[in-house]
């Protein structure tokens, strides 16, 4: 294994550090032009960052073991070097001189859990080539070209909510955001509560697919629509009009936005925790994207002791589920949820938050 002081020869010029997100309310509406409430994971990646002093750019992953070299004007080969390249590359599309560089990059995400650990890789690194070269690109700004590096770089359709979380949430608060103004701002989560998110253990093999049906479903409904964006549906009822499955999709999105404007306003741990469940329901039922995993888990948080409400978060199709929880009990409760389910056909969950103690560094 290398370590930092082994790669840089002594300590990197700079620093810099990034969170994953968990989303509470606003799934799938960030492409849809709409609204959402992630807050920060506490666990986050690390990228330390020198200039290379020669000819080549070196990155090196310790949680890979993996060492990606190539030249200036070369390309990373797919893998985790794609995002860091696509971040270099588009910076110095913005005009900015950026020489060849060492960068280590070490997190403590899980990757595969549906908590952006991508999105806490391309902002880490935009943060310290920030830090390094001092160029003036804000947060909102950094996100933008993180998003665009996913697309661009690592081949991902994604929207803009997990770039947007990774450079300005935090974890105690929840960031509203406005998918198409970017407009943001920190909202508190309800009061004495705390979150649990459980990994369901099942990779999301087919999320990437099945996330571009739908997207172009959204796309054709809000044709049907006559409308720029689901996000602009005037009237909840009109989605009824539309043909299946896209009047689902469509009052997903509608209906999903709207608890989100509700949440955003303050709303009551009851009622927060009500509304998270409705938005489980409306993405297993209107939206297909739930699993029979994701369901079972979903179940067993909220039948936990101090859970208010639990829905699955991220894209679906696997990955981890999310619950809001009585302060304090969270712990207990995520125990009590993760036994239950990994009762049943060997399934292997694991508690991502409340961070377990041995996972603390
Ligand atoms: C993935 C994408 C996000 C968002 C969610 C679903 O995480 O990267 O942009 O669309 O799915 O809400």
């Amino acid at each position: 294994m290398v370590t930092p002081d082994t790669f840089f020869g002594g300590a990197p010029e700079v620093n810099a550090s990034a969170p994953g997100r968990v989303n509470l309310l606003g799934e799938h509406t960030d492409y849809n032009d709409g609204f959402m409430l992630p807050v920060a994971t506490p666990q986050g990646t690390l990228v330390a960052m020198s200039r290379s002093g020669d000819d080549h750019f070196h990155f090196y992953s310790p949680n890979l073991d993996q060492t990606v070299t190539f030249a200036r004007d070369g390309n990373a080969p797919q893998g985790y070097g794609s995002y860091i390249e696509g971040c270099i590359r588009l910076v110095q599309a913005e005009g900015i001189e950026v020489p060849p560089l060492r960068i280590y990059v070490d997190t403590n995400l899980p990757v595969g859990s549906g908590l952006s650990s991508s999105a806490a890789l391309e902002v880490a690194t935009l943060r310290a080539m920030r830090a390094l070269l001092g160029f003036e690109l804000d947060d909102v700004r950094l996100a933008q070209i993180a998003r665009r590096a996913e697309i661009e770089y690592a081949h991902v359709n994604c929207g803009i909510m997990d770039q947007m979380a990774s450079s300005l949430a935090d974890e105690s608060n929840m960031l509203f955001i406005d998918a198409r103004t970017l407009e943001h701002r920190l909202v508190p989560l309800p009061a004495d509560t705390e979150l649990i998110v459980i990994d369901s253990g099942v990779a999301r093999t087919l999320a990437a697919s099945k996330y571009n049906e739908r997207r172009a479903e959204c796309e054709e409904a809000s044709r049907k629509l006559g409308v720029d964006a689901l996000r602009d549906v005037a009237d909840p009822d009109s989605v009824e009009s539309l043909p299946s499955p896209l009047r689902e999709r469509a009052r997903h999105v509608v209906q999903e936005n709207l608890r989100v404007l509700e949440a955003a306003q303050g709303v009551s741990a009851e009622r927060f925790g009500e509304l998270m469940n409705a938005s489980h329901v409306s993405l297993r039922d209107d939206y297909e994207v739930s699993i029979p995993e994701l369901d079972a888990l979903c179940d067993a948080l909220r039948a936990a002791p101090g859970v208010l409400g639990a829905r699955l978060t991220g894209a679906g199709f696997g990955g981890a589920c999310v619950a809001l929880c009585r302060k304090g009990q969270g712990q207990e409760a995520a125990a009590t949820a993760l036994a239950a389910y990994n009762n049943v056909n060997g399934r292997q969950g694991r508690i991502l938050v409340p961070v377990p103690t041995e996972q603390k560094g």
